[in-house]
């Protein structure tokens, strides 16, 4: 997988890329990550990016030109490439839409500053994505939680198993609680049954907890989720025992 990035902040991708799992990931050629800096398309001596909203108004945005020519150039050289502005306004992403983007074999992700970026930089990209609702500074956090999303999925950045089916949203529901050593902390035990060695009870414990905790925690998340008799069955009781209707 290629991920271009167009930024006008390429540093703030550095320290992040070169930690464990995705720094690993590019040192074996699984991912290649390209940083663009969008000053270098833009013209004039001062390379200006950003200027005042017609209108008026406070803050500045983006210009057009510089974003434009970078993803064309991109878009010469790799027609293939999906090309995703990061915004607020975006599709959330979501384990479904990470699973989708994981196919690809090219994403060119454009980080937005200031108060955003001209409107018809939205014309130029395939797509636009947000990873929630809040507003950062700029698309560049936002770029590294998708490359780091993303990548997790790629066959063999993750080690042999790869990325878990069991992982938080991956069926999607909510894991279900781990436990490691020691049995009893602080007086807390390990529930029994992980200790049983009866595997068939133990996955039937988890998810029944992973309903549960869905259920307590994200409520939302059940309405997506495919679900079995059985699971409907637990959720049934859950909410019976609760005195909910
Ligand atoms: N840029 C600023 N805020 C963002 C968000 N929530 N998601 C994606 N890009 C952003």
């Amino acid at each position: 997988m290629i991920f271009d990035i167009l930024t006008l902040f390429p540093d703030m991708f550095r320290s992040p890329l070169e930690g464990s799992i995705l720094g690993k990931a590019r040192e074996e050629g699984l991912i290649t990550v390209n940083l663009f800096n969008i000053r270098d398309y833009a013209e004039g001596r001062h390379r200006v990016t950003d200027d005042e909203p017609y209108g008026g108004g406070g803050g500045m945005i983006m210009k057009p030109e510089p974003i434009i020519r970078g993803i064309t150039a991109i878009r010469s050289a790799h027609p293939e490439a999906r090309v995703i502005l990061m915004t607020p306004q975006g599709t959330p992403l979501r384990q479904e839409l990470v699973k989708k983007l994981a196919h690809l074999s090219h994403i060119c992700l454009v980080c937005g500053r200031y108060e955003g970026v001209d409107e018809r930089v939205r014309d130029a990209v395939d797509e636009e994505i947000s990873i929630g609702d809040y507003v950062l500074s700029g698309g560049e956090a936002a770029a590294l939680v998708m490359i780091e999303a993303v990548s997790r999925l790629i066959p063999g950045v993750l080690g042999d198993e790869g990325a878990s089916e069991d992982d938080s949203f991956s069926r999607g529901l909510l894991e279900h609680p781990q436990y490691t050593r020691p049995r009893v902390f602080e007086e807390r035990e390990v529930p029994e049954i992980l200790l049983s060695g009866d595997h068939q009870s133990i996955e039937r414990w988890r998810r029944r907890e992973a309903l549960r905790r869905t259920w307590e925690r994200r409520p939302d998340l059940l309405a997506r989720a495919v679900l079995s008799d059985e699971d409907q069955e637990i959720l049934d009781e859950l909410r019976g025992s609760s005195g909910a209707e």
